[in-house]
């Protein structure tokens, strides 16, 4: 059995294939990415990719992202249970009904979140841009935010926005990443930077008791995370989100000095994809990623708005 991480190369070469990868995919599978990334460069990548055949390492919402900016290409997902416990909390029709209760407003769609949910709104987001576009609306409009909670709530506070409502979704994995547990953290490792993904329940919370406990925090997005070890080789640094991140951060800083928040966050639904299962994603073309045309074209209005907000 030639080896798998050979296979893979090869058929990668054969199909004329790119895999992108989220930052919190297992080890072996980021070993085997062409590009890894946060929600925001993974969909600017797949915007400008020449690639035939897209494989995407990560949950299905990045992919259909990916193949709405792809129309042309063959976008796989190895895994097509590969979900998200935000992209379930919110259906389209839940959107348009509360639309109708806030005629003025204008919909931010977290990009965790199915394409029907993007396709009625008028704006996508992610963890690296919201606060920009939410910036953006005009004061004289209120912003209905889908469907995250938590990272609601920091936008809230960033912006000073008390015209922002916010749907009660959450992600599994980073809900249990409290104040409590923040706080904890950020007192047992006294001298390090605590960096807290927004989708943290705690976010807000640590940020206002931040001066009080004597801790410096960074919130940002997974991208912004690595940027922020690689920008400060000296720190040692407590990373308050999905594990995989501390792979990825490892992978291009070896000596890094960083441990997890909570070493039990890890998302099941990312974990799905398996190297095995990228290799048998190359070699069979599954599992195609299809968005009906009349519900892509709607989408690709507030994805595109979004990749203007870097
Ligand atoms: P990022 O865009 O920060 O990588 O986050 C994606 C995600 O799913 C976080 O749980
Ligand atoms: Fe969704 Fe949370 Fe998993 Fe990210 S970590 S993909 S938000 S369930």
């Amino acid at each position: 059995m030639p080896d798998l991480v050979e296979e893979v190369l090869r058929l990668k070469r054969e199909r004329g294939a790119v895999i992108l990868a989220h930052n919190y995919q297992r080890r072996e599978v980021q070993a085997v990415a062409d590009f890894l990334g946060d929600s925001l460069d993974l969909s600017l990548e797949a915007a400008n990719t020449d690639a035939r055949v897209v494989v995407f390492a990560g949950v299905y919402f990045m992919a259909e992202t990916a193949a709405v900016l792809n129309p042309d290409k063959l976008v796989l997902i190895p895994d097509v249970k590969a979900g998200c416990t935000l992209v379930d909390s919110i259906r389209a029709e839940d959107v348009v009904k509360w639309k109708r209760e806030h005629p003025n407003g204008v919909v931010v769609a977290y990009i965790n979140s199915s394409i029907e949910v993007k396709a009625v709104s008028d704006y996508v987001c992610t963890s690296a841009n919201c606060h920009k576009i939410v910036e953006s609306i005009p004061r004289d409009r209120p912003v209905l935010f889908v469907p995250d909670r938590n990272l609601g709530n920091y936008i809230r506070y960033v912006t000073g926005r008390d015209d922002l409502y916010i749907w009660n979704g959450a992600c599994y994995v980073h809900d249990r990443i409290t104040y409590d547990v923040l706080a904890r953290v950020a007192m047992e490792n006294g001298n390090s930077v605590l960096l807290v993904h927004p989708e943290c329940s705690g976010t807000v919370d640590i940020l206002k008791d931040a001066g009080k406990l004597g801790v410096r925090v960074k919130v940002s997005s997974t991208q912004g995370m690595v940027r922020a070890v690689e920008e400060s080789r000296g720190d040692s640094f407590v990373i308050a989100t999905e594990t995989g991140l501390i792979d990825r951060v490892l992978r291009e800083i070896p000596d890094a000095k960083v441990a997890p928040a909570l070493r039990s966050a890890v998302c099941g639904f990312m974990k799905l994809i398996t190297l095995d299962k990228v290799y048998r994603s190359l070699r069979d073309l599954v599992y195609p990623v299809r968005v009906p045309e009349d519900i892509a074209r709607r989408a690709r209005v507030s994805i595109t708005r979004m990749l203007e907000f870097r």
